[in-house]
């Protein structure tokens, strides 16, 4: 670099300083963006308060964990965005509603946040589109901005970028998946997916009651990186969650996308 652009970049960097443009730094593991003085960090939303709108907040919440009025499989929510959303490791919604509206380059749409999450109803959850003005959708939409107050709007908050691995057709073998699967997963999920609501509560993983064809967590990419971070959700033989190899975690992810599921 000659001094004269380094003399530039420095101008253009102290101009960025000055008007206060989003920078990102990381401090001790935690993501910090900071925006002029003040500084944005991951943190699990407050208690919810009492007052007017705490009873929808505290509706929103209860349907996100138990989200059979609304749904057409036995998943929920919380079976992906993990502690209610509030998870920094999996599917975090924390701060969510000040990302929207925006441009959703996988619906090609500008997407407002009560229609993203019809599509997670719609695709996730087999259920069916909620019209503006219907009462569970207004709660849901009060429990994710509850759990985004305090953030600006359109500052991005580096937790909501989705964790992707990359798909490496070498590294995988679904018969790898499916002996995993048996050791490491069936437990809870049951030897056909199925789920299992006795013992331990799980979700099913594929059938007729699992998530749809077109959810996000049918593309093997994302669904090897939610494994990755989440699952198995309590220690089996010694492998916690983060214990999984890459190549472990694709092969699972190729062995439960061979089954079927919801059409959607
Ligand atoms: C089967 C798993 C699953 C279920 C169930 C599910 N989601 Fe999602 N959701 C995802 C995944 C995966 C993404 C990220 C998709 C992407 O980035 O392509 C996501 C994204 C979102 C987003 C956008 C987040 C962002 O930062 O852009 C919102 C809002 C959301 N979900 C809300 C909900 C709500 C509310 C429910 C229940 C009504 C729900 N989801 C149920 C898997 C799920
Ligand atoms: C101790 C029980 C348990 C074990 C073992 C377990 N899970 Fe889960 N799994 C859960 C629960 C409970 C959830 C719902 C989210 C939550 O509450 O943590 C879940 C959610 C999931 C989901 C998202 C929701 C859905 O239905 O699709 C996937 C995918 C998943 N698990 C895959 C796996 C895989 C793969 C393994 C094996 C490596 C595994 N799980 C092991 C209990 C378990």
């Amino acid at each position: 670099m000659t001094s004269k652009s380094g003399f530039v970049t420095g101008l253009i960097l102290l101009g960025l300083l000055v008007l206060g443009v989003g920078t990102e730094t990381r401090l001790g593991g935690n993501t910090l963006t900071s925006v002029g003085s003040q500084t944005l960090k991951f943190r699990v939303p407050p208690k919810i308060s009492f007052g007017k709108r705490a009873l929808a907040i505290r509706k929103g919440e209860a349907l996100f964990e138990d989200s059979s009025p609304i749904a057409g499989n036995r998943l929920s929510c919380a079976s992906c965005h993990l502690d209610d959303g509030t998870d920094a490791n999996v599917l975090p919604l924390v701060g969510v509603a000040s990302a929207f509206p925006r441009m959703s380059q996988r619906y090609h749409a500008r997407l407002n946040l009560s229609q993203r999450i019809n599509w997670c109803v719609m695709n996730s959850l087999a259920g069916k589109w909620l019209e503006p003005g219907n009462p569970e959708l207004n709660d849901l939409t009060r429990y994710l901005d509850w759990i985004s107050v305090g953030y600006p709007k359109n500052v991005p908050l580096p937790w909501l970028k989705r964790p992707v691995l990359v798909s490496d057709k070498r590294y995988f073998h679904s018969g790898r998946g499916e002996e995993l699967y048996r050791s490491d997963c069936a437990y809870c999920h049951g030897p056909k997916g199925q789920g299992s609501t006795h013992g331990f509560l799980a979700p099913p993983l594929w059938g007729p009651d699992s998530y749809t064809r077109h959810a996000s967590l049918d593309r093997q990419a994302m669904l090897a990186a939610f494994i990755q971070k989440a699952m198995p959700a309590v220690a089996m033989h010694g492998i916690r969650p983060g214990g999984l190899s890459v190549p472990d975690t694709q092969s699972l992810a190729a062995f439960i996308l061979r089954h079927n599921r919801p059409a959607g």
